[in-house]
């Protein structure tokens, strides 16, 4: 059962949801599909995220991607009204779209996201919990790169354990490879004596096309600490879940 959730959360993550796109408002339906924004506008407007911003991250939003947001700034007008960090399906598909994520793709994971959610009712009708991500059914899973074993926040350890392990096999220009990316994971799931399931093989294909791996055939080690230290990468792409058989 889990893993028949796993697989109809990813189909709405990879292909995008139509149902989301019906469902989606007017003010998104008209949005272009996806924009990657110019990287420098971003950290202008985003300094939190900018090298050097002694902004820190929340711990205990396990996605980098959602940290990252968050520490832009993005969520405090939910912060302010509420405590756990709720944010609407809504109003997420809007923030990642600003970072080049399709409406219908991140749009599709965050309605995905909330109904794990309110399967474990860690949240309200139509939000996300970005504090309770493990608490996603069908999305949560183990093997994190910077959590561990049944984790509930980031681990410094795990994530410098992980990042050690991607640094020894970067080249010496400091270039990674999907492959790489993929190796470390699946590492990290048999010393935990789990399967690497759908989601986590697409959350490795997703930092690589945000980092710019698809257009560039590589990205940087240093974009990877960036990223997972919820920091704006230098190259940035359109997180998409694309196949890797490519
Ligand atoms: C905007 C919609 C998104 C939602 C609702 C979402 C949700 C989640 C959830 C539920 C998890 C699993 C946490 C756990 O297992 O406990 C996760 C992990 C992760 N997400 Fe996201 N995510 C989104 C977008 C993205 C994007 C666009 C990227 C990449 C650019 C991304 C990268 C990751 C990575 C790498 C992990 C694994 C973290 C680790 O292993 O330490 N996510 N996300």
């Amino acid at each position: 059962m889990k893993s028949f959730l796993a697989a109809t959360a990813l189909s709405l993550a990879v292909i995008g949801s139509p149902l989301f796109a019906q469902a989606a408002p007017d003010a998104i339906k008209g949005v272009p599909p996806s924009n990657v924004s110019d990287r420098s506008e971003l950290a202008a407007k985003y300094p939190g995220i900018e090298e050097g911003s002694l902004r820190p991250e929340d711990p205990k939003i396990l996605c980098p991607f959602h940290r990252m947001l968050e520490r832009a700034g993005l969520y405090d007008s939910s912060k302010r009204d509420q405590m756990p960090l709720t944010v609407s399906i809504i109003k997420i598909a809007s923030y990642a779209h600003e970072f080049g994520c399709k409406v219908v793709g991140c749009g599709g994971v965050a309605t995905a996201a909330s109904g794990g959610q309110l399967t474990q009712g860690a949240t309200t009708f139509g939000d996300v919990n970005v504090e309770a991500l493990h608490k996603a059914f069908g999305l949560a899973h183990d093997c994190g790169l910077t959590f561990a074993k049944g984790g509930t926040t980031v681990s410094n350890e795990v994530r410098s354990k992980t990042l050690a392990a991607l640094s020894s096999r970067a080249t010496s220009e400091g270039h990674l490879t999907l492959q790489d990316l993929e190796a470390v994971k699946e590492n990290i799931c048999a010393a935990q004596r789990v399967q690497n399931n759908p989601v986590g093989k697409t959350e490795v294909r997703l930092i690589y096309a945000f980092l710019g791996g698809k257009s560039r055939g590589y990205i940087d080690y240093a974009d990877v600490e960036r990223f997972l230290h919820a920091e704006l990468p230098k190259t940035i792409g359109e997180p998409e879940a694309f196949d890797s058989s490519f």
